[in-house]
Order: structure tokens, then sequence, then C-alpha cells
């Protein structure tokens, strides 16, 4: 799996954004342990703190089919000005299934624009080794 097909589905899910109040569309895809990818894109709504990230969106399809890790995520948003980074729900959301190592594909309708680790996202995060 090369990271242009992540991109490229990431791309492709942002089209799908339902964001009529902020007009910000993102799309996010994300590699599982299966090798199957799976997509999400936000899907905003009237009463504003409910709508949902498109990181959650992709997280919530992996779950629903069997995934349980992240080898490598993707989101697509932004008009390349600015990275368009996951928001602090959505790292600890991507901690859950993932490492410090995992990688974070950051990207406009360009393509790539930068490539970081979960670990610089959320550094000294929380997760399920926590909980022993
Ligand atoms: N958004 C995402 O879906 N993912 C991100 O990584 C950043 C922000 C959405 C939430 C909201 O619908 C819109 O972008 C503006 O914040």
């Amino acid at each position: 799996m090369n990271d242009d097909a992540l991109i490229t589905a990431a791309t492709n899910a942002r089209k799908k954004a339902y964001a009529p109040y902020s007009g910000f569309k993102v799309g996010a895809a994300l590699l599982d342990e299966n090798g199957c990818i799976h997509t999400g894109q936000n899907v905003e709504n009237a009463a504003y703190p409910n709508g949902i990230c498109a990181e959650t969106a992709a997280i919530a399809m992996m779950v629903q089919q069997g995934g349980t890790k992240i080898i490598k995520i993707a989101v697509s948003g932004g008009d390349g000005s600015q990275l368009c980074t996951p928001c602090g729900g959505c790292r600890q959301r991507i901690r859950e299934f993932a490492t410090d190592m995992t990688h974070v594909l950051i990207c406009d309708a360009a393509g790539l624009q930068a490539d970081l680790t979960l670990g610089a996202l959320l550094p000294h995060s929380f997760g399920p080794e926590n909980l022993g």
C-alpha cells in the first residue's frame, strides 16, 4: 500500500463532506491491519456541536468492518495555506487504535503537505495501555 492510494481516498472522501455551516470540507482515509482502507468525511449539523469530523467517521467505518489498528491515516482539508491537522478530540480517537509511530499524512487538494507522527501531534498521550 503506497501513500498515494491513501491520499487519493482521503481526497475523494472530502468531496462527500456535508459542511454547509463552516464550508470547510475534510476527508480522511485510514489503512487498517487487514490492508483495508476506510474513509470518512465531516458531517455538520444545524445544532453545531453535533457535527462529526472526517477522522471520526473513518474510524467508525473501520470498527464496523472489524479493524482494530490504524496503520496509517491521511487527512485532506483546507486550501494549502495551513495544515489541516486533526483536532484534539480526533487525535485522541486515533490514539485509541494507533501508536506514537503511526504516520498521519496531512494533505490539501494538491496532495501531501506534511508527514507527521501521532506522537508528534499528541505527545505523552493516554491510551488503552494506561488502563492495564
Ligand atoms: N474538521 C474535520 O473534519 N477534521 C479535522 O481534522 C479538522 C476539522 C471539520 C470539523 C468541522 O466540520 C469543520 O472541519 C470546521 O472545523
